[in-house]
């Protein structure tokens, strides 16, 4: 359903398809073998000019929305799921330069990340705080002119290939998530280390690290928005315009594994015939490309959502994410199986899309938070709920409670 798309998206989704075949697909199994940062992949795109797309005009982007990113993500991640993050954390890293930057900060930082001079990283999770973000330790303190931070991030994903970190730290420890602040730091500040690189199943030419950070002094002037306590709902705003991405790196993957699905089984005989020629692989493959595609329409939704500035955004971002990244591990899974023992071995790509589209499920929010998300928003309509069904209960049972009051027995 591609005319759907607007023209302008349609462009982006043509260049970024552009970049997946030419500069992607044929190094994805290497970069998969050798860990190496897609260096040559983050050239093409600029060439392209598509790195940094989301970031404003005045600052040197295209003020592209959420559902150009998304098209992006997805064409890459249908040829390389590592490379797919590694783009689209760039998004993740500077939306909270562009929600919650000063004009002065937008002016510093942002045009470095339109040009993809500069790649950024976004530093929330730590070793003890993962889904509850609110509890996290690293502090920052006022000194003189400075933020002296002390601290370490966990799961830091483009981390040594970075020289910008939105870092969130608690400068009022006694406020709980409401002394939270964002800072932004530069590569090289003193004090600042990069870590550990975790040994990942998939993605695995994005690096993913541990920061450090001891007595390290960040100029006052970082500080997100100039004040204190914004860092939480920053980083929850930031994680609402991201979601869909990491939602559209799970389409591009689950197409991705069934275009090789198509291809293997309309090639590979069996029994004197074609496995696809049997109508149990069809019902496989026909269910395969339905869920890739109702995941695909409810991420463009989602997305568009948020670029309208709709007020459920968070909830459909998160119900985007749970279902595409869903979707993803179930198509995956059952293309791997298609392929049978050559599915399970390095000779074909698709294991590598099954390992890929694992952590889709779990960063940027675990999908059991997603649905925590979900469920509170309903929570919330069900209160409006109450009174147009009214209606309705009057009409079927007059005089009727539509549920027992609490307390009461029915
Ligand atoms: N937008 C703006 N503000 C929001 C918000 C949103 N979507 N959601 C909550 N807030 C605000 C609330 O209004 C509230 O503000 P006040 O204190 O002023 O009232 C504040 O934030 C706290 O809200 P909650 O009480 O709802 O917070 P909580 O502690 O219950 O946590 C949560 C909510 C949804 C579980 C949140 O902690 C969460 O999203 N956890 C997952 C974190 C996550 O996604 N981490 C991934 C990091 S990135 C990564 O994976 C690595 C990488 O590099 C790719």
């Amino acid at each position: 359903m591609r005319e759907l798309l607007s023209g302008r998206t349609r462009e982006y989704q043509e260049k970024a398809r552009q970049v997946a075949e030419t500069a992607v697909r044929p190094i994805a199994a290497e970069l998969d073998r050798t860990g190496e940062y897609p260096w040559p992949v983050i050239r093409a795109l600029r060439e392209a000019g598509l790195m940094g797309i989301w970031i404003p005009e005045a600052y040197g982007g295209k003020s592209a929305g959420v559902l150009d990113l998304c098209v992006v993500v997805e064409e890459l991640s249908r040829a390389c799921g590592g490379v797919g993050v590694a783009y689209a954390v760039n998004a993740l890293g500077s939306f909270p330069i562009v929600i919650g930057g000063t004009e002065e900060q937008k002016q510093r930082w942002l045009p470095f990340i339109a040009t993809g001079e500069k790649l950024i990283a976004f530093g929330l999770s730590e070793k003890a705080s993962g889904s509850d973000a609110g509890s996290l330790r690293t502090r920052a303190e006022r000194d003189g002119d400075a933020w002296v931070i002390d601290g370490d991030k966990k799961w830091n994903t483009n981390g040594n290939a970075a020289s910008l970190y939105t870092v969130y730290c608690s400068t009022r420890p006694d406020r709980g998530s409401r002394g939270i602040s964002a800072i932004v730091v530069e590569k090289g500040t003193p004090g600042f280390e990069i870590g550990k690189r975790e040994d990942l199943m998939g993605i695995r030419c994005v690096p993913v690290h541990e920061l450090h950070f001891r007595s390290c002094r960040v100029p006052a002037g970082n500080l997100l928005g100039g004040e204190e306590g914004r860092g939480f709902g920053n980083a929850m705003a930031t994680l609402d315009r991201a979601r869909p991405g990491v939602a559209a790196q799970a389409v591009g993957l689950a197409q991705g594994a069934l275009d090789w699905a198509m291809r293997y089984t309309s090639e590979r005989q069996q029994f004197g015939q074609s496995v696809m020629s049997f109508q149990s692989t069809q019902f496989r493959l026909a269910d395969m490309a339905t869920e890739i595609e109702a995941a695909r329409q409810l991420v463009y939704g989602a997305a568009r959502y948020i670029d309208e500035g709709h007020p459920g955004a968070s909830k459909y971002a998160a119900m985007c994410k749970v279902f595409a990244t869903d979707v993803a591990m179930r198509v995956t899974t059952e293309a791997v199986q298609m392929f049978g023992g050559y599915g399970y071995c390095r000779d074909y790509p698709v294991e590598k899309y099954m390992r890929d589209a694992k952590i889709t499920q779990i960063y940027e929010g675990a999908n059991q938070i997603q649905r925590l998300v979900i469920g509170r928003a309903l929570t919330k309509e069900a209160a409006a709920l109450a009174s147009t069904l009214q209606v309705q209960v009057e009409h079927f049972a007059p005089g009727e409670e539509p549920v027992a009051p609490a307390g009461k027995k029915p």
